[in-house]
């Protein structure tokens, strides 16, 4: 192979889910290649495998069958602990409903992927405060969720993804629960990190207009990849 891997790459993977007896067959084989530095964003109906997938991607799951690599490393080749390490140290995500622990402040809630990865408490906060900072946020860092915005505590959720300097971005609906304003900012905030750091992004929406800003369309329909803007030359 030529170039440099992937940074994820998704062969022909389905994902099933046994409920009381009964199979869901939420991804039905799905093939995808993101490269480094793409910015690509996922659409499609309510309950068509979306965040499935971004599972998948982000390697919070396994696929049921199928080639999942990450930097081209075949995840079905990882127990859970090397996993889990390679998913700190290349991949952050950003949760819909944020995810972050209310009782903490946004500096420690940032710092927190730095802890499993070993980094002292100085440096952690030192490279929490400078995330904040490039998400606008360097005022409030000791402020818990609840005493920040929606749209504050989305760009905290994008702070502690981004802490560890991922290679790949992947964020499920993030403006979704913020009004237009902030979803705008979360936007240039994501679209900013692809220009300058060439983090790849991958992100999911139901906003045709947040979609249509992005490089690449990917269409999901029950379980399946209906079409793909980058399909064309591949
Ligand atoms: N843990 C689970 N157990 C059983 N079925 C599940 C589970 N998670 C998802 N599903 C089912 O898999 C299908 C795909 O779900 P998924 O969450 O990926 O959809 P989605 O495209 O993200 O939808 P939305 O736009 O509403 O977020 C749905 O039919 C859903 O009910
Ligand atoms: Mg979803």
């Amino acid at each position: 192979m030529t170039g440099p891997a992937p940074a994820v790459e998704a062969v022909d993977v389905t994902r099933s889910y046994a409920l009381e007896g009964v199979t869901v067959e939420a991804l039905r084989g799905v093939s995808l290649r993101v490269d480094q530095g793409e910015y690509a964003a996922v659409v499609g109906p309510s309950g068509s495998g979306k965040s499935t997938l971004m599972h998948l991607l982000g390697c919070l799951d396994r696929p049921t069958s199928g080639v999942l690599r990450i930097g081209g490393r075949d995840v079905a080749e990882l127990g859970d602990t090397e996993l889990a390490r390679l998913r700190n140290e290349t991949i952050g995500f950003v949760f819909q409903a944020f995810q972050l622990l209310s009782r903490t402040s946004a500096l420690e809630n940032v710092g927190l992927p730095l802890v499993y990865r070993g980094v002292g408490r100085a440096e952690r906060r030192e490279r929490a405060r400078a995330a904040l900072e490039a998400v606008g946020l360097g005022h409030r860092t000791g402020h818990r969720p609840a005493q920040m915005s929606g749209g504050e505590q989305q760009r905290v959720a994008i702070a502690r993804a981004l802490v560890g300097e991922p290679q790949l971005l992947l964020a499920d609906e993030p403006t979704g629960n913020l009004d237009t304003r902030n979803g705008a900012e979360v936007m240039a905030i994501l679209e900013r990190l692809n220009a300058e750091r060439g983090v790849a992004v991958v992100l999911v929406t139901h906003d045709l207009e947040v979609a249509a800003r992005a490089r690449r369309q990917v269409r999901v329909r029950d379980g399946l990849v209906e079409s793909d803007s980058a399909a064309a030359g591949a």
